[in-house]
């Protein structure tokens, strides 16, 4: 399974694509099966169907605990690193592990969840959530963790799409000097959730919260009564593991559904060879697990290497910018990962903050969520990698499941903003504008996928069609990233950014029409369109364009009550930087709002708009680009 030479990456790079049913078979066959497949994958790429280790049953938990108790079970799993340094780090044993996830499943199971259930996991970063997410896959439930800093419409809206029975919440969480009341939250989302029965509250802040007699329980109330034994149920390989939204083009989240054997493959596989994972190395990725990250980089793919993984509560600046570093040296961290957003933030702080701390324990330094442009990528590499340790530049998506293109340590070769090449199993191409594959090494294009690999999204819940329409069918058969991407003479990776209408903002993937519709839901607004400009640490922040339906007085005013909006609606990642309100927006004969101008206007590069002949209404450029308002 692992690779350690620039041959055997070369050789499984030949066989990943050659032969990858029997390639990936040899990497699946480490893993325990109740039952062996009959098939290594069945695919359909118009179609949008894929089954990987068809007729394998398996439970990832027992991939993930079990199978290291024999030799592993004083080793620490997970080490809890709460968000205020004055409060002591929890070490979580695969023992202890084991027994708390057991006893998660039976409170599961003992108020009625089955498998294949949906359960909503809204819980802020405490080992409650590593606890239920694992408890979800033992019992064959479908976990659909909610990122803890989603509104109450937003989280409604998910629970509902997938019809989730119940919620695991918590009091609350903290965040730095701040405390969030999650509970308060979830009972305003469930005003408008008939599907769920039950909401099981965790205890972190011990603040006050209602709790609403027979649905509202106690955790440790319903943990003290039940068994710490559990014999995990058998999985197929194509059950649902999770479902995860992810922002779209329309203002519905889309719940990209995961499967069990392909998932549980692929992930451990990457971990171990982009991190270059050996035994007894602590592993430290920063992100929440709400998102895919945390997913399958802090739980699913560490465990099933037998790994201790860090899972950090807090954020990077509290009580001050050199916590990331205090946490790196007091764990001796081994493998780091964070997002270039973070690495932005912490490189505008004095180096002292840095330089207290010695780093002599990091081998492997990673990035992911967006591209890192060359001077956080410098500052990375010189600063927290002191020149020796290889900077991983992880590419991948959501729907992507696992890693598809990086560097592997100490093998690739490091060049600044580059993901660089394909992992094993993985084939990458560029289309052209024509929709051809662009078959010269050099070039610039449309990232797409032309195979299969084995933890590739299986649908959108409930919207196969919407799965097929997104990724399938604007290059037939392949997958579609929505990603540009160019590729040097040596074929390698550089991902340029988003080519729809998602905009990465401090790492959030942020669909521009869901915030749309929650901006023209103010009675004063006509219309709206938001696109992304450059910002030093976000990244991408928004700038919205906003017309309304007759001029008003106060426009501070009205800019507060729209990013209010959409901190209600979405949550305050999706907050507007700059709000310009116009007498119109640009707009095709068609109708379509021109974005591209728009976007031009937003980055300063008002002066390059093209041809704008074709607009409806090209007056409304003048005006806009002029910086008139009401
Ligand atoms: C972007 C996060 C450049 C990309 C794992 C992708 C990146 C989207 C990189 C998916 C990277 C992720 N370089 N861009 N190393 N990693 N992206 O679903 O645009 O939250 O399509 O998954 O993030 O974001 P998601």
């Amino acid at each position: 399974m692992k690779i350690n030479t620039l041959e055997k990456y070369q050789a499984s790079y030949k066989q990943g694509i050659e032969e990858p049913e029997i390639f990936w078979q040899n990497i699946a066959n480490h893993f325990d099966w109740s039952q062996k497949w009959n098939s290594v994958c069945e695919y359909d790429m118009h179609e949008a169907q894929f089954s990987w280790f068809k007729g394998g049953k398996t439970n990832i938990t027992e991939n993930c605990i079990d199978r290291h108790l024999k030799t592993k079970s004083n080793q620490t799993a997970i080490i809890f690193e709460p968000n205020s340094p004055k409060e002591v780090a929890t070490h979580i044993t695969y023992k202890n592990l084991h027994q708390k996830v057991c006893k998660m499943a039976n409170a599961l199971l003992s108020v009625g969840i089955k498998k294949g259930d949906r359960v909503a996991i809204y819980l802020p970063m405490i080992p409650e959530l590593a606890i239920s997410v694992l408890a979800c896959a033992r019992i064959g439930a479908i976990h659909s963790v909610i990122f803890a800093g989603f509104s109450s419409s937003a989280l409604a809206a998910r629970i509902n799409d997938s019809e989730c029975k119940i919620v695991i919440t918590a009091d609350g969480g903290f965040r730095g000097n701040k405390s969030i009341d999650l509970k308060s939250i979830v009972d305003e989302a469930l005003i408008a959730c008939p599907c769920v029965q039950n909401v099981l509250v965790a205890e972190r802040t011990n603040t006050e919260i209602s709790m609403l007699a027979k649905r509202d329980i106690y955790l440790k109330d319903i943990l003290s009564k039940v068994s710490d034994k559990h014999k995990a149920e058998p999985m197929d390989s194509e059950d649902p593991l999770f479902i995860l939204y992810t922002s779209g083009s329309t203002g519905k989240p889309k719940g990209m559904v995961h499967t069990t054997g392909g998932y549980m493959v692929y992930t451990a596989y990457t971990f171990k060879n982009v991190f270059a994972y050996e035994p007894g190395d602590v592993y430290w990725c920063t992100a929440d697990i709400g998102w895919i990250t945390g997913h399958s980089y802090i739980l699913y793919g560490p465990l099933l290497n037998g790994a201790t993984s860090i899972m950090f509560e807090g954020i990077p600046t509290y009580p001050n910018p050199g916590r990331f570093w205090d946490i790196v040296d007091k764990f001796k961290v081994n493998q780091f990962y964070t997002a270039p957003t973070a690495i932005r933030a912490l490189a505008k702080e004095p180096l002292t903050y840095v330089n207290k701390y010695s780093l002599n324990s990091l081998k492997v330094i990673g990035s992911v969520g967006e591209p890192i442009n060359e001077e956080a990528w410098q500052w990375y590499h010189k600063n927290i990698g002191k020149e020796t340790c290889p900077v991983v530049d992880t590419w991948w998506q959501t729907e992507t499941g696992g890693i598809l293109i990086s560097p592997i340590p100490n093998i690739s070769p490091q060049i600044p903003t580059y993901a660089t090449t394909p992992l094993p199993g993985v084939q990458p191409v560029l289309m052209d504008d024509n929709g051809d594959e662009i078959k010269e090494l050099e070039g610039e294009g449309r990232l797409c996928i032309k195979s299969p690999w084995p933890s590739i999204a299986r649908t959108i819940w409930g919207d196969h069609k919407r799965y097929k329409e997104t990724y399938f069918t604007a290059y037939p058969g392949y997958y579609f990233t929505g990603d540009g991407a160019l590729r040097n003479r040596e074929g390698m990776y550089r991902i340029t950014g988003r080519v729809d209408d998602v905009i990465i903002v401090s790492g959030h993937n942020l669909g521009t029409a869901p915030i749309e519709d929650a901006i023209n839901e103010h009675p004063e607004i006509a219309e709206s369109a938001i696109v992304g400009f450059p910002h030093e640490i976000k990244g991408k922040a928004l700038y919205g364009f906003v017309t309304l339906k007759t001029p008003v007085e106060d426009t501070e005013k009205l800019k507060e009550a729209i990013n209010k909006l959409i901190s209600s609606k979405i949550g305050p990642i999706a907050k507007l930087d700059k709000i310009q309100f116009t007498n119109g927006l640009p707009k095709t004969r068609s109708g379509k709002i021109m974005r591209r101008i728009l976007r031009k206007i937003a980055e300063g590069n008002a002066g390059d708009l093209g041809d704008i002949s074709t607009l409806l209404n090209p007056e409304v450029v003048e005006h806009i680009k002029n910086g008139s308002e009401y």
